[in-house]
């Protein structure tokens, strides 16, 4: 995809040092390792190439928040978002590897884990092993409501995390059931998730109205692979106006009730932002 490209720590160091002196105040990390296993081992291991960027990231750009996505699927031979027996996930024995990864992160000096896993309770592990293991100010960040999304195909391709037999959707939401994604989202927060993340955006703007209605926790929306390819293909062909669509979209985000808007666009949205201009 045009913009959207895999980084060396050094690059992710440095694009985050200009990112940062341009003004953007966070980034999200995902990794893509060496090696891929059945236990997802270098997600949580301590020179894994997440770990190894924050701690190049923090140097270069101290101030900069750090989040970083918790998951198994890119580090997984299967490419799924937990452990795989025969057909089968097993959600709670994946618990303590997503545990272990969050607390790998925090060591590393990550200020907020994102789980984007989808396993049930894992929010409740890992706040549990980021405490035991003296990080209590560590804040998580949870994926609560992921739909199983065709829109991820641009990720999936540009991180090598497409699952290799079966598919999502015994993990992430039916995207026809918004009340199981208020479910999911409650569970959540009584499992002491920091802030909720609703995925994919524009598609779900629904659910993120809802969820801030009702439970107005900082709610963070994430603007998809899939939704940046859209429009990033029509303004390519000259068919919409880009920085039109997209100030469209982010006012959208806004108005539905997102405090935080995870997007591939931050850094070209800012400069619009700080002219004032609404796109139109
Ligand atoms: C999986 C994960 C996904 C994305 C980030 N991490 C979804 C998936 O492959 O099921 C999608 C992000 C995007 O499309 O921008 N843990
Ligand atoms: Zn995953």
């Amino acid at each position: 995809m045009p913009g959207v490209s895999q980084f060396t720590i050094e690059e992710a160091a440095d694009e985050s040092a200009k990112a940062y002196a341009e003004g953007i105040r966070s980034v999200l990390l995902f990794g893509i390792p060496s090696e891929k296993n059945e236990r997802a081992g270098q997600a949580y291991a301590e020179n894994g190439v997440v770990q190894r960027a924050v701690r190049a990231i923090k140097k270069a750009a101290p101030e900069l928040l750090v989040i970083t996505d918790v998951c198994l699927c890119e580090y997984m031979s299967h490419g799924h978002c937990g452990i795989v027996e025969g057909t089968h996930i097993l959600n709670d024995a994946s618990l303590d590897l997503l545990a272990r990864t969050a607390v790998s992160h925090a060591e590393a000096g990550a200020d907020i884990v994102a789980p984007s896993d989808m396993m049930d309770g894992r929010v409740c592990a890992i706040r549990a092993a980021l405490d035991a293991a003296h990080f209590p100010d560590t804040i998580i960040m949870s994926y609560a409501a992921k739909f199983a999304s065709a829109f991820y195909g641009p990720f999936r391709d540009a991180a090598e995390s497409a699952p290799q037999f079966g598919d999502r959707r015994t993990y992430q939401m039916d995207n026809a059931n918004a009340a199981e994604a208020l479910r999911e989202v409650a569970t959540d927060i009584e499992e002491s998730a920091d802030m909720i993340l609703i995925k994919p955006g524009l598609p779900y703007l629904d659910v993120l109205w809802r969820v801030k209605e009702r439970f107005a926790m900082p709610t963070a929306v994430y603007n998809v692979s899939g939704e940046y390819a859209m429009l990033k293909a029509a303004a390519q062909n000259g068919w919409l106006d880009e920085r039109a669509a997209v100030m469209e979209a982010m006012t959208a985000f806004k108005r539905a009730g997102a405090d935080l808007i995870v997007t591939y666009w931050a850094r070209e949205v800012l400069p619009w932002l700080e002219n004032g201009v609404s796109g139109r």
